[in-house]
Parts: C-alpha cells; structure tokens; sequence
C-alpha cells in the first residue's frame, strides 16, 4: 500500500457512496429495529423517514414475515424455477399478484429486485415486438428525473444525468423526453415508428420526488395506445401502497401493458421484484402457434421459494391492517407537516401530498453550500434518520406504520435541523401573512403557500380507490 493512502477502515464497498469519505468518517451500523424505528449498535434510535430505500412498507420487526420465512427455509428454501419447476409460494404469490394487478389477465415473471425488473421489461418488450413481426421496434423512451435501477438496462434509461456518466457506451436506443410535458412524448412518437415501449414511474421516486401534472398521465397513456407503444409502469417505488392505493397505475387508471415491481412487495425482508405482464403482451409467448417459443431469460433466483413466502406473509400483514388505506389517510398529514418547510430561503420547494412521499428541495444557492448534508447530519443528530437525493432534496418516505406524532417529529426535526444548518425563515412575501407558520405543524396549509399543490393534482386525475 502506498505509505501516503491512509488506512482502509472498512471492507464493504458501499453503493451510491464516496468511500474516501466513509473510509474517512466511518459508518452508522444498524443493529435493530422496530415499527417505524431502528437503532444503532450504540443503541441510539432513530425514526426512519426513509423506510430504508422506500421499501419497508409494512415496518421492521415483523416476527410474522420471519417466522413465514423460516418455515420455507426449513421444508425447502429455494429451489430452480425454470422450465416447468415450480415451488407452490411461487405459485401461490403469482396467483395472488395477477389478481391483484392493474390490469387485465396478469402473468407474472419474478426477479430479484427492481434493476431485475426493469432490465426484465427492456428485454420483454423487444423480444415481444419480434415476435409479432415488428423487430425493428426497439426503442425505449423513458423521462427527465427517471430512476430505473441500476443494471445497464436501467443506467442506459436514467433521466438523472450522473447516473449515466462515466460507464462507456450505454444503450443507444434510448431517448428522453421531458417529464412533465406529454408534447414532448407526442413529437417523439409522430417522428419515429421504432418505439417498442414508454417506461413511466407514475409519481418519479429517486429522481426527486415528482407528481405528475395534471392529466400528463391521462395524455401519455392515450399517446401510447393511439401510436401502438407498450406503456411500462414503472412502480418499484409506488407498487403495493405507497401511493394510498395498491398500485399508482390504479390511481391514474392507466391499465399498463407492463408493471415493474419490487421493494414492497417483501417490504425489503428478501430481495423480490415482480414484473407483471398483460395477457396481450404474454400471448406470443404462451400459446402455441406451431414453432414453440422459448424465452431465454430468467435467474437463479426467480421465484425464489422463500422470498415468496415472505411476499405472501408481506401482503396478509398489508392487508390484514388496512395499511394502504392508512397511507391514503396520512398522506394528506405529510403534506401537510412539510409545507410550512417551504417558508426557509434555502428551500426552494417542498413536495409532498401523494402517498406517503416527500422531498424538500434546496435552491442551487443553498446547495453550493453544502447545506443538504448539514440537514442530514442535523436530522441524525435529532433522531431522524433519511438522506438526500440525486438534487441534494431531502427524501420523506417512513413506513406505512408511521403516526401522525411520529410525522410530526420528523417536520419539527427537518425546519431545526434546517436553522442550524443556517436557513433562516423568509420574509412573510414568500407565505401567506393571513396563515402564520408557527402554529401546529399538522395544520390546514393556507392557499397562499406555495408549495404542496400535490393534492389538488390528486384529485384532478384520481379514480375512486377500488375497493
Ligand atoms: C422506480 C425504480 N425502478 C427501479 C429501481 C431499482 O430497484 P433495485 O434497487 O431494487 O434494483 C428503483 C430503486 O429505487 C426505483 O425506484
């Protein structure tokens, strides 16, 4: 070793992570935890505003999924699903995912993750145009702030730039539009007839936390259907709850051609991602037309026995608790608890109001500053543990068992964490004078503020829950 390096402080590479900077600073090792909670190996305890990545929708602790898990292991952990193998949790959660799918006549290709699922999509989608007699179909149109994963499928379709650089050439058939104007998608359409598929996250995750706007759903889906595109629904994020009802495609009464799943379906107990697929785009591949078709896809780890037995115990607890109902309940609270954050100069924008989903944004002024990191390391330091996202906003994302109180905390630690970090609270232009911030956080926002105009888009495009 070069005498100059200093020491390796630790062996495991970190994803998404400056390992100078770990290497230098060290980590937070996370021994435990419980419900909306997990705790350190120094035994502090912290509230987890960020549900892990996003995934652990049912909380931590859940003896329930374990003790599911543990009797699967113990009968037959896992065993190859290729050819006509099958284990009956595989079988079982298939069923139950085609019937609760966004879509008609649902089968279901199990991954191990989202990457898995996206990287499954691409392949599918093109291999289904070939199959139909359209080869040439094999362009893949994805949206600025998109996050699909991180297998070269998923890099190829980023919409967030850094995520995209320095890995050589990508997929060259990939184009972006803009995320929020359906123009944008309309004019790629009338120009090329080599799109195989549209990958959507209906509300944008990682990219930052984005809503779509009003009727950009409705009119990107009917472009799709009129040019004859696949529509991928991409819900890693919003699949199985997160949005206060079971899929976002439900929500924008989208009926996609392909949904991409994951995270929530074990709430992050094993690794499982589920791609659900149309009976239309299924049929080449599951009826006999006289020149058998096999597809040559697949993983070791597809439906993976005991990962589906953790996804079953997963949704008996969803279900059995009500808490997709309980999002759709909260999620108004959320919003309602981080407007006021918007008042602070640093503070560009807060989003929040669908689902069980958040991001306070800082200006570029405030970003240039380093101020993200210090509101991170002041929310640890509160007790409140999440992390920021590719444009430096701060992510809110707790688990569906989260309180109102718990909520709560987490704004009031967000706006102290945001003073001592050096955001100082703008002068009352910026806010609504009529409706004074100081009050209860959980208060009616004003209709002076600015910020969280999600609900109103909510209820411009939404579908009665189906229930
Ligand atoms: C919308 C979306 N797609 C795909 C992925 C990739 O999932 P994974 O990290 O499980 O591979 C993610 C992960 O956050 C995601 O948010």
């Amino acid at each position: 070793m070069d005498p100059a390096s200093p020491a390796v402080t630790t062996r495991l590479w970190h994803p998404f992570a400056d390992m100078a900077a770990v290497s230098a600073s060290g980590e937070l090792v996370l021994e435990s935890g419980e419900g909306a909670y997990v705790v350190d190996e120094e035994g502090r305890r912290y509230l987890d505003a960020a549900a892990g990545l996003w995934y652990c929708n049912v909380g931590h602790g859940r003896r329930e999924i374990a003790e599911a898990a543990a009797a699967q292991m113990t009968r037959l952990a896992a065993y190859s699903a290729f050819g006509d193998l099958a284990t009956r949790p595989a079988l079982d959660l298939s069923e139950r995912l085609s019937a609760m799918a966004p879509m008609p006549d649902a089968r279901v290709f199990l991954t191990s993750g989202g990457s898995d699922s996206v990287d499954t999509a691409v392949k599918l989608v093109r291999r289904y145009w070939t199959e139909v007699g359209r080869p040439e179909r094999t362009a893949i149109v994805t949206r600025t702030h998109a996050y699909h994963g991180m297998h070269l499928a998923g890099t190829s379709l980023a919409g967030i730039a850094a995520n995209r650089l320095g890995h050589g050439d990508l997929d060259a058939a990939v184009v972006q539009v803009d995320w929020d104007d359906s123009g944008s998608l309309e004019a790629v359409l009338d120009e090329r007839d080599d799109v195989a598929a549209f990958f959507c996250e209906p509300v944008i995750g990682a990219g930052g936390v984005y809503a779509p706007p009003p009727g950009y759903l409705r009119e990107v889906r009917e472009l799709c259907r009129r040019h004859d595109v696949l529509f991928v629904a991409d819900e890693v994020i919003t699949g199985y709850g997160r949005v206060g009802i079971m899929f976002g495609s439900e929500r924008w009464n989208l009926r996609p051609d392909v949904v991409l799943t994951a995270k929530g379906i074990t709430s992050g107990y094993v690794p499982l991602g589920a791609v659900l697929v149309s009976g239309r785009v299924a049929e080449p591949f599951w009826v006999d037309r006289g020149s058998p078709v096999m597809w040559r896809h697949g993983y070791t780890y597809s439906a993976h026995a005991t990962a589906c037995a953790a996804a079953l115990a997963n949704l008996d607890i969803v279900e059995r608790e009500g808490l997709v109902e309980r999002v759709a309940s909260l999620q108004h609270v959320l919003g309602r608890a981080l407007a006021p954050l918007s008042a602070y100069d640093a503070v560009s924008e807060v989003r929040a109001g669908v689902g069980l989903l958040g991001a306070v944004e800082f200006t570029p002024d405030a970003v240039g500053t380093g101020m993200p990191a210090r509101v991170i390391a002041g929310l640890r330091e509160r007790g409140v543990l999440t992390r920021t996202l590719a444009s430096g906003a701060i992510q809110v994302s707790p688990s569906f068992v989260v309180s109102e109180a718990d909520i709560a905390v987490i704004a009031a630690a967000l706006e102290e964490s945001l003073r001592s970090a050096g955001a100082v609270r703008a002068s009352a232009a910026r806010v609504d004078p009529a409706a004074p911030l100081g009050g209860s956080l959980l208060g009616n926002p004003s209709p002076g503020e600015r910020a969280v105009a999600f609900d109103d888009r909510y209820y411009a495009d939404q579908r009665p829950p189906h229930h």
